[in-house]
Parts: structure tokens; sequence; C-alpha cells
């Protein structure tokens, strides 16, 4: 019945006036003995009326509601110190300006690690799982769509790390990939991105999904971010900030001065890996039997045995651990720790003030969202949403203190790289952000977050990126965008 319907309706689509009802009826009916005939010519006519009304139906709905061809697709990959993900976004265009939205129909996304960093003595190792995000993105976006979708990588404080000789090696092999995606694509959509951009993108982001964007400058968000490599912190500021760290958008008539710098190795797997660094240096400069102690990591855990297997994880690069270092965890004073290593340079600070190193930071202003490694830590101690700062203190003291095998049996289901990081970022996250940059441990003000908005909008830097291209794509060379400007 079917497979006789279809040459029907296949007819009568591309006038929307159908043909005399009957004469379809000599392309698929046989000859049949006389007594039936008008039973056969009832089915058919109702069945020609089903067709008529199922064709007319289809040319109403492509001309009201957004159709399949009134899609469009844009793939960013966000090349990460410990993964890739591919965003892949569905917008539409209404009176001419590009329509988002991040619900599940029209967002989705896919992590592979590890991330393209992690490449650098073997860039063709790239093409692997650029290739795999390719053919995730191809499968959400319809054949004939592909050509007039984007794909844009970009890549951020792992990268960042690399000499440039082989930051190009590896983008070149990812680039020869995306040309042959079928995606739109030009070479330079390929890059590493600089932390100011990861910044301002991340507040973009932020503030789409709370709407506040067009609102007064004092009640836009700020954003502190806590990555893996790197942390990013941006907000609004009305002090006078150097023009190094700041950044100035336009959305219609407003316009937001925002500070915004990327503290790069301090994404809280770099900072690890630095105290290590550094016990490890203590370590081999200390007496023939002195013994180092190590107060991020929980007791019992074998820092030296699992240095020499780990290949992957957190100590692969610190193969080179001593017997002498000696897991012993105290939360109080691996916050002295990081806190020292937070402050290293802050005496050669040659602006007004710095609360990390020696680099410019204006005072806090305003409401944040304090996200990623920050969210991840607080979910994990399942912390109040009022009382997440107070209330990390006596949760990383109690961690910090457990011995190994215990932590490992009351959370089996946790993989153990992870384990190994919340003592550290439990101090870590209280030195940066109470000690550091000054947040009080009952600032109202801070938040932890991994989604804002009433919609859950994912706080992503690369949904901000998204955001930005499009616009600008829409509203040709000014770079304007739907009120934006980025200077
Ligand atoms: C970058 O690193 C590679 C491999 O480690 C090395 O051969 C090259 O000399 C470095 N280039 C620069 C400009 O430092
Ligand atoms: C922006 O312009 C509109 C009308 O042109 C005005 O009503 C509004 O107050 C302006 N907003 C700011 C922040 O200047
Ligand atoms: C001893 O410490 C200094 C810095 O304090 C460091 O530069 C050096 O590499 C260390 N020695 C060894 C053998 O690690
Ligand atoms: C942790 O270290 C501090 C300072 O060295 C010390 O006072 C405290 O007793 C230690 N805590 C534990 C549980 O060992």
């Amino acid at each position: 019945m079917k497979s006789e319907m279809d040459p029907l309706t296949v007819q009568i689509l591309p006038e929307i006036h159908p043909s005399p009802p009957f004469s379809p009826m000599y392309t698929f009916t046989k000859p049949k003995p006389k007594p039936t005939i008008s039973i056969i010519m009832l089915i058919v006519t109702s069945l020609v009326s089903v067709a008529i009304t199922l064709g007319l139906l289809y040319v109403f709905c492509s001309l009201l509601l957004p159709g399949s061809s009134d899609f469009r697709y844009s793939v960013v990959i966000d090349a990460g110190s410990s993964g890739s993900r591919a965003h892949v976004f569905r917008y539409w265009i209404e009176s001419k300006k590009p329509v988002f939205d991040f619900g599940e129909e029209n967002y989705a996304s896919l992590k592979l690690n590890p991330g393209l960093s992690s490449f650098a003595d073997n860039p063709e190792g790239v093409s692997v799982s650029i290739t795999q995000l390719v053919e995730f993105a191809k499968g959400r976006v319809p054949e004939g769509m592909l050509k007039n979708g984007e794909i844009r990588l970009m890549a951020t404080a792992g990268m960042r790390l690399l000499n440039v000789t082989v930051q190009e090696q590896i983008l070149e092999v990812a680039r020869r990939v995306l040309r042959s995606s079928g995606f739109q694509f030009r070479d330079e959509w390929a890059s590493v991105i600089s932390g100011s951009d990861e910044g301002i993108y991340g507040w973009i982001t932020a503030n789409y999904a709370l709407g506040s964007l067009g609102s007064d400058p004092l009640e836009t968000t700020g954003i502190v971010e806590l990555g893996g490599a790197s942390a990013q912190v941006t907000f609004v500021s009305s002090e006078v900030v150097p023009p190094e760290f700041l950044r100035t958008i336009s959305y219609g008539n407003v316009s937001y001065k925002i500070y915004t710098h990327s503290f790069l190795h301090l994404g809280q797997n770099e900072a690890h890996k630095r105290l290590w660094k550094s016990l490890r240096n203590t370590a081999a400069n200390s007496t023939k039997d002195g013994i180092v102690t190590d107060p991020c990591t929980p007791k019992g855990y074998n820092l030296y045995e699992n240095s020499q297997k780990d290949s992957s994880g957190l100590l692969a690069e610190e193969s080179t651990l001593t017997a002498s270092l000696q897991a012993a965890g105290n939360f109080t004073e691996c916050r002295s720790a990081t806190y020292a290593m937070l402050q290293k340079g802050n005496e050669k600070c040659p602006y007004k003030h710095c609360s990390i190193g020696s680099t410019f930071t204006p005072d806090l202003q305003g409401h944040f969202l304090a996200t990623s490694n920050f969210y991840y830590t607080a979910e994990f101690f399942e912390l109040s949403e009022r009382d997440w700062l107070a209330e990390m203190i006596p949760a990383g003291k109690r961690y910090c203190k457990e011995e190994w095998s215990k932590l490992k049996m009351k959370y089996p289901e946790e993989k153990e790289e992870y384990l190994l990081g919340f003592c550290f970022s439990s101090a870590y996250i209280i030195s940066m952000l109470h000690d550091s940059l000054g947040f009080a441990l009952n600032d109202g003000r801070i938040e932890f977050a991994n989604t804002a908005g009433e919609k859950d909008i994912p706080l992503d830097w690369a949904l901000g990126a998204f955001i930005l291209n499009t616009d600008a794509a829409y509203n040709g060379v000014s770079r304007k965008m739907f009120g934006f400007s980025l200077q």
C-alpha cells in the first residue's frame, strides 16, 4: 500500500493544485473484475484524498515552521588540556538574525580524552580523535546541510604550553582532517586562542544564559574558571585597568569594560604537577635519608610506585618522583604550600595591586560564578550552594587526612586519578579564591555552577565563541552582533 502511495505524493507536491482525483489510479491499479470496481474506486478516492491532504499539509508546514532546510549548523571543537570536546550547534534565522537555543534538540557535545597537547611527540596521532569528533558532528547534521555548516577548532592552555613549532604541527594535522570533513572550513579557523579570548567567551556564555547582556554593566556576572592548565578571571571593573587586561564589549548602546586574565600553569592539573616538581627538587636537595612530605596527597598513597606505572594520568610526567617523597595529607599545610605557589613573584608586582603572583587584579566587583574544576570539587564534596567556600575547609580537612585505602572504599565509582586530586583541589580553591583573590568565606557574591539561567545553559566558553562568531557572520564587516561588538 505504502509503496503505491509514494509516486502519488511526489506527483502532487510540486504543483500545490492536485490533478483530478481519478487519473492517478491508472498508475497503480490493476484491472479488477467488474463487481468490485466501485469499492476499489472508493478506497482509491480515500487514499488519494489522504495523500493530497498530506501533501498540502507538508507544503503549508514548510512555509510556516522552520523546516529542516531552514536550520543552520555550526561546530566548535574545544581542544583543552585534558581532552577535546566537539560542540554541535543548530540554529535558525528570524528577521535576518540568528536565533540560538541550547536545548537537547539544538545542541550536543562529545568529549574525547586525552587532549591534543599530549601528542607533542606524535602530532599525527591527533587525527584519530579529531576524525571521531567530526564523525560525531556529522551524525547530527543532515547530509545536504553539511556544506553550509561551519567547523572550528580552538585550542587553549594545554597547547599554549607547547612551543609554537609543535603547536603548528599539531594544528596542521587537525586542519587536514577538518578540510576534508565536508563542513565549511578555513585554515585560520583552527588555532590556539588567547587566554583573554577564552575568558571573554566564558563571560559571554554566562551573561547570555542569565539574560544580563544589555543591562547595567554592574549587574553582569563575573566568571572565575579553574581549568586543567589555566585559570581565568573575568569581570566588569570600574577601576582603571591596564590595557593588556582590558577588553571592551558593546551590546547595543551599553559598553562593558571587562578585566580578563588567564593564569597559565595555574589550572588545577598544572598547578598540582608544579607542586610535585618543587617537592621533588626539595627531596633531591635534602640529605641522603631526608624524607620530604607531600601534604596534598592522602596518607598511604604510594607516590613513587604509582608514578612509575602511571603513564596517562596526573602523574604521567612525574616519573622521577623519588621514594623519599611521602604522602602525608594535611589540608592546612597543603593550603600554605599552594598559597606560596600562587604568591610567587608577588613582591615584584608592578601595578597598584596583584592578587596572584605579579599579575594585576582589580578589586572584586559584582556577582561571580565559579566554574569547571571549582564546580567539580564543590559538587564532589556535596557542599551547599550558599556556604560552599566555608564548607570547603572542613570537607577538605576530613578528606586530606583520610587513609587512601579508605577513600578508595568510600568512593568505589570514582576514578583514582580524580580521587588523587581532591585533597589538592580543596586546598587550592581556598588559597586561590579566599587567600589570594579575597572572596570572604561566607561571600554570597560567588556561587559554584556549571550551568546558568532558566534554561540551564552549560557554562562553557565554546558557547560564547559560537554566539560571537555566528552573530558576526550575520552582521557583516562591522562585527556588530545582534548588538555586539568586540574590541
Ligand atoms: C620546539 O620543540 C621541539 C621538540 O621538543 C624542538 O625540536 C624545537 O627546537 C623547539 N622549537 C623552539 C622554537 O623552541
Ligand atoms: C540605550 O538607548 C535607549 C534608547 O535609545 C535608552 O532608552 C536606554 O536608556 C539606553 N541605555 C543606556 C544604558 O544608555
Ligand atoms: C635544588 O634546589 C634548587 C632550587 O632550590 C633547584 O634549582 C635544583 O634543581 C635542586 N637540585 C636538584 C638536584 O634537584
Ligand atoms: C597539619 O599540619 C599542621 C601544621 O604543620 C599541624 O599543626 C597539624 O597538627 C597537622 N594536622 C594533622 C591532622 O596532622
